[in-house]
């Protein structure tokens, strides 16, 4: 199992928050509206795999990043933990600037909200390092401004999304899951994706079929049993195929998956992120060194779901 490997030590005087990232369990997609976005009906769960972040008090604000593909991440005003804070500050008119220092797990453009997540951590942190004193709805909101997937980030667990993934709805979910997850160092960019797929639904024959825009009851039993074998029965992504378009590994790597054990794989998100569900922690393992032996996949992982939203980590205190 993925342990969180925190390259980040709070300091006196700093907030420690540690954010997930997410799967998604299922995901369809609609004819994209005026501005562009796709409506969607999703359900999100987050996973073992998280971000953490260290805001230190400061003049002005700043990134720095470490962990997991960190070379591919701004640190200027374009990272999306720089606009949370930014935002933060302008929405409660403070004059206090932070660091924020993130420890990467989970993939950069990899369909599993990793930048989501460090603006959820940072929305969270700098919150309470400023004592702004919102509520967490009102950070639910600023959450929706700065991306599609940041809410999600913030709540955690299982959650129905709707809109563009930011209308939230908790949902009930029992037991444990483990999966394996094949990450690849280079990412496919979202709106490459939804382009992909615009192109797809162009050149099909029925086309879009907006009326089947919901998540179905089959679905919500599946997340209620607990039960891998009925989860794996309804896993879906409808931005499947435009993913195994633009990267053909993809498909491969689901095939292998299933292939070796697991109980079924889907892209999560816009991809390329693999997820394969697993009966267990053994047969994840074992599905986990297949996959590695095929080399396809850059990286090979497993991982438990459901998991925590963006939260503090309490520093630990020395005994003496
Ligand atoms: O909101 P976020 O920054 O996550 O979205 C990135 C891009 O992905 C959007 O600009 C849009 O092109 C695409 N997208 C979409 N429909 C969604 C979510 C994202 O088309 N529901």
């Amino acid at each position: 199992m993925t342990e969180p490997m925190t390259e980040v030590a709070a300091t006196p005087g700093s907030v420690h928050v540690r954010a997930p990232g997410k799967l998604n369990l299922v995901l369809r997609v609609g004819r994209a509206g005026d501005d562009g976005y796709h409506p969607l009906a999703t359900v999100f769960q987050a996973v073992s795999l998280y971000e953490d972040l260290v805001a230190t008090p400061a003049k002005e604000i700043s990134v720095s990043v470490s962990g997991r593909h960190a070379a591919h991440v701004p640190t200027d005003e374009s990272n999306l933990a720089f606009r949370a804070a930014a935002l933060l500050a302008e929405a409660t008119g403070t004059e206090e600037g932070v660091h924020l220092e993130i420890a990467k797990q989970v993939p950069t453009a990899g369909g599993m909200g990793g930048g989501s997540a460090d603006a959820a951590a940072a929305l969270l942190a700098c919150d309470l390092l400023w004592e702004t004193g919102l509520a967490r709805e009102e950070l639910g909101h600023l959450a929706a401004e700065l991306g599609a997937d940041v809410p999600f980030a913030l709540t955690g667990q299982t959650a129905l999304g709707r809109g563009r993934g930011d209308v939230l709805t908790p949902a009930l979910a029992r037991g444990r899951f483990y999966w394996v997850l094949a990450l690849f160092d280079d990412g496919l960019a979202t709106p490459e994706v939804f382009a992909a797929w615009d192109r797809q639904m162009a050149g099909s024959e029925g086309g879009v079929d907006d009326s089947v825009l919901e998540v179905g009851d089959d679905v919500m039993q599946a997340l209620v049993s607990g039960d891998p074998n009925q989860l794996a029965e309804v896993l879906e992504n409808d931005l499947g195929a435009a993913a195994r378009e633009l990267r053909p590994a993809v498909g491969m790597v689901l095939d292998q998956a299933e292939g070796a054990g697991a109980l079924a794989a889907v892209v999560s998100g816009s991809g390329p992120t693999v997820a394969a569900l697993a009966a267990d922690h053994a047969s994840a393992l074992e599905v986990a060194a297949a996959l590695r032996a095929r080399e396809l996949a850059d990286e090979v992982i497993v991982v438990t779901s459901p998991a925590h939203g963006a939260r503090l980590v309490e520093p630990v205190r020395d005994s003496m």
